[in-house]
């Protein structure tokens, strides 16, 4: 039988299990998916686990997206460039492969909810350069969009990213706003401000475009401050469990053999969790 995982620390509110579960149970393999707790220092003990066959692979949440790299026989460049590893594939030599799916599972999201998104896209707007903006902008990138512009409340945090990570990008501080939001077609948040329940000052949105797509990566609450100002004026707006359902899927595929889909109701049912 095929074991994954998901590790982290705290690791009992992932509702990894449940979406992997799901798709075990619709493909009829007999394989299992399991939430395990490992401390920091039990990581490298827990990677030898996998090295050693016990499992096909897993998932690697807080803390260790980014302990793993050092722990992997192999990384993909784009893991590097976002920072994080959250996906380890076991090699039939025994030889650890880590990836990350954020920017996949950025993209799959917009793909189902809003296709045809990023034709004729010219600028994208990204608000934040924290830890979750990375996985963002290398998805924009290797999605091809011509300008993207990262804003952020701390304007020097923005400029830092954009020069690590090359690409299109144009950085400012959130007062600039004003200045792109009349040219972009999408803004996405990667903020946690939403978290919250509070909302950016003084980011008029009816600025935007009327076309523009307004998409924000927190999923708790499903419906953001921002969300609901964008969906009350009529734009088009994506929420963020859709990416934590398809950043699921190349792991599950590399371990199973089988690509699944989110369906409504496997949203249904981790909507149902929130
Ligand atoms: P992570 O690495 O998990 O994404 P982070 O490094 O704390 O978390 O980054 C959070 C992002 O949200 C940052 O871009 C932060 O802006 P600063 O760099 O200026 O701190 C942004 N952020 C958090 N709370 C905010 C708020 N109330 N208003 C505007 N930006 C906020």
């Amino acid at each position: 039988m095929k074991k994954a995982f998901v590790i982290g620390h705290p690791i009992k509110h992932s509702r990894s299990p449940l979406i992997h579960g799901t798709w075990l149970a619709e493909h009829g393999i007999g394989g299992s998916y399991e939430a395990i707790d490992v401390v920091p220092e039990d990581l490298p003990a827990f990677v030898e686990r996998l090295r050693q066959g016990e499992f096909v692979g897993g998932n690697v949440t807080i803390p260790h997206k980014e302990a793993v790299f050092a722990l992997c026989d192999s990384v993909d460049p784009l893991a590097r460039t976002i920072g994080a590893a959250n996906t380890l594939v076991r090699q039939p030599d025994g030889r650890i492969y880590g990836f990350n799916t954020d920017h996949m599972g950025f993209l799959g999201n917009l793909e189902q909810n809003a296709p045809g998104w990023a034709t004729g896209l010219q600028r994208a707007i990204v608000l934040g350069a924290g830890g979750a903006a990375r996985a963002i902008l290398v998805a924009l990138r290797e999605q091809g969009v011509s300008e993207i512009v990262l804003l952020n409340r701390t304007a020097e945090k923005a400029a830092a990213l954009a020069k690590e990570i090359s690409g299109p990008f144009v950085p400012g501080a959130l007062a600039d706003y004003a200045r792109y939001a009349p040219g972009a077609g999408l803004v996405v948040n990667t903020t946690s401000i939403g978290m919250h329940d509070t909302r950016f000052e003084d980011l008029d949105l009816t600025l935007l475009p009327r076309a523009a797509l307004v998409t924000d990566i927190v999923y708790v609450p499903l419906v953001t401050p921002l969300l609901a100002d964008a969906r009350a004026l009529g734009l088009r707006t994506v929420d963020g469990l859709g990416m934590l359902l398809h950043q699921a899927i190349p792991g599950f595929a590399a371990w199973f053999g089988v690509r699944p889909e989110v369906t409504p109701a496997l949203r249904a049912k981790v909507e149902a969790t929130l």
